[in-house]
């Protein structure tokens, strides 16, 4: 019986569901005929299901994925194409730690990734808070040799100036006031690993000077000793700041700039890729259901359009932390109450209805009216800016939303998207000359530019 067991357990983990029924197969067989379960048995079983059940999930993630790139409707070839780049990266055992999408611009990212990984360049990620830059240096980690090593993150932003080298690089017992004792830094323990060095813009210039050696000579000083350390760390630092313009400012040594950015890669920021927007929403709401034991949250289509047309200023981290924020707070059905106050589209006719007194008792006005917010008020003015936008290119294309699509170089669903959101019909702006029809409570902050 432990023989049966031990060689299951060094099975290579096949995820295919031949290779998981196999695996089922002798777990059952293993019960069905055994008399009785030594502890050490039943150890090794629960480990047994416990890494069945990560496989299945692992499996249902990737089928999903194939799913989702290659179904639907006839594809246009750059849909399709991504759907196979994303196979092809599957095929070739690229380890994704859960990164998702299949947008051109993130496909390029990992395909760079995946050939810099097995490489020790330093790479240089840079993005907007949010959109997967450690996630990304995860991955560089995983797929390379130095996988089974340490790594080790550091934020350089969140450490005082006055600790971050000791915090690097070490400290010798009395180097400064409070160093009562020998310390190791980040880069020694991350040795034979990787070091994530997130917001390295922040890192202080005395600072700099000593990343410089350690990617010249691969050697650290701990503060306040001469002795020198060999470490051999692999380096990827992330920055949300402009590091190029950082180091023409004087702010960042363009040498150390040059030698961290030999393979550089740009996240884009999720506006700049809505067409992930439902496959993420579904996928978190996938992970926060599981998480939380629950049924995935279905939406309404009102909170859905608003999901699908929203901005995300903190991108990818603030989707997700949105899922699991309505897929803890809703019922079956989630609708726009449940979105965090500060998120919360300002509601068609909300202001209306205070002035109006309009609202039926004991319905809650949508947005927080009687003291709105100062983001509330922001989003309110930018929304109100959208809709006089898409109004005037609406009526500057005669109402050809294919036209304004192409001229304002917007994807032509996101824009049918948009003007779904502020009550806009295209065709109310066919006649140049007509003035567009009201739409009810959406008309009233309507500007004439006639
Ligand atoms: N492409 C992606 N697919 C799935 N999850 C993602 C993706 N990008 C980011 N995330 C998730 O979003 C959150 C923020 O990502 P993170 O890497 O911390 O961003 P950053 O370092 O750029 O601020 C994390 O929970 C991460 O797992
Ligand atoms: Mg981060």
């Amino acid at each position: 019986m432990m023989k049966i067991l031990d060689q299951i357990e060094e099975a290579s983990p096949a995820i295919s569901y031949a290779g998981l029924i196999e695996r089922i197969e002798i777990l059952r067989s293993t019960l069905r005929w055994s008399t009785r379960l030594e502890r050490g048995d039943i150890d090794k079983l629960l480990r047994q299901a416990t890494s069945l059940r990560d496989e299945v999930m692992q499996l249902s993630h990737k089928e999903r994925f194939v799913q989702a790139a290659t179904a639907g409707e006839p594809q246009t070839s750059a849909e399709q194409s991504r759907g196979v780049r994303r196979k092809a990266l599957l095929e070739r055992s690229f380890i994704f730690e859960g990164t998702f999408g299949d947008n051109p611009r993130l496909l390029e990212s990992l395909e760079i990734a995946e050939k810099a990984a097995p490489t020790d360049l330093p790479v240089l990620i840079d993005g907007e808070s949010g959109t997967g830059k450690e996630l990304m240096a995860k991955v560089i980690h995983a797929n390379g040799a130095r996988a089974d090593k340490p790594f080790i993150s550091v934020n350089c932003g969140a450490i005082p100036d006055n600790l971050l080298e000791s915090e690097l690089f070490g400290h010798r017992k009395g180097a400064f006031t409070g160093a009562s004792n020998d310390r190791k830094g980040k880069f020694e323990s991350a040795h034979t690993g990787t070091i994530f060095l997130d917001e390295i813009g922040e890192l202080p210039l005395a600072g700099q000077v000593k990343l410089l050696r350690v990617l010249e000579a691969h050697e650290i000083q701990r503060v306040g000793s001469d002795e020198t350390i060999a470490v051999d760390t692999r380096i990827v630092a992330a920055t949300n700041r402009n590091l190029r313009k950082l180091s023409e400012e004087g702010r960042f040594r363009e040498d150390l700039f040059y030698r961290l950015s030999v393979i550089h890669v740009t996240l884009p920021p999720l506006r700049e890729r809505r067409d992930e927007i439902p496959l993420l929403i579904a996928w978190f709401g996938d992970e926060a259901a599981g998480t939380l034991k629950r049924r995935p949250v279905r939406l309404t289509p009102r909170l859905r359009d608003f999901l699908l047309s929203y901005a995300y200023p903190g991108n990818i981290r603030e989707l997700r932390n949105v899922m699991y924020r309505i897929s803890c707070l809703a019922g079956e059905m989630a609708d726009v109450e449940h979105l965090p106050l500060d998120m919360r589209p300002a509601a068609p006719g909300s202001a209306a209805a205070q002035t109006d007194g309009g609202l039926a008792s004991g319905e809650q006005p949508i947005s927080v009216a009687n003291l709105m917010s100062l983001s509330d008020a922001k989003r309110a003015a930018s929304d109100d800016a959208e809709k006089a936008f898409l109004e005037r290119g609406l009526r500057e294309v005669s109402g050809t939303v294919a036209e304004l699509a192409r001229r304002i170089d917007m994807n032509r669903s996101h824009l049918q998207m948009l003007l779904k959101k502020h009550g806009l019909h295209s065709k109310d702006f066919r006649n140049r000359n007509a003035p567009p029809a009201k739409n009810g409570a959406n008309e009233r902050d309507e500007e004439d530019e006639g």
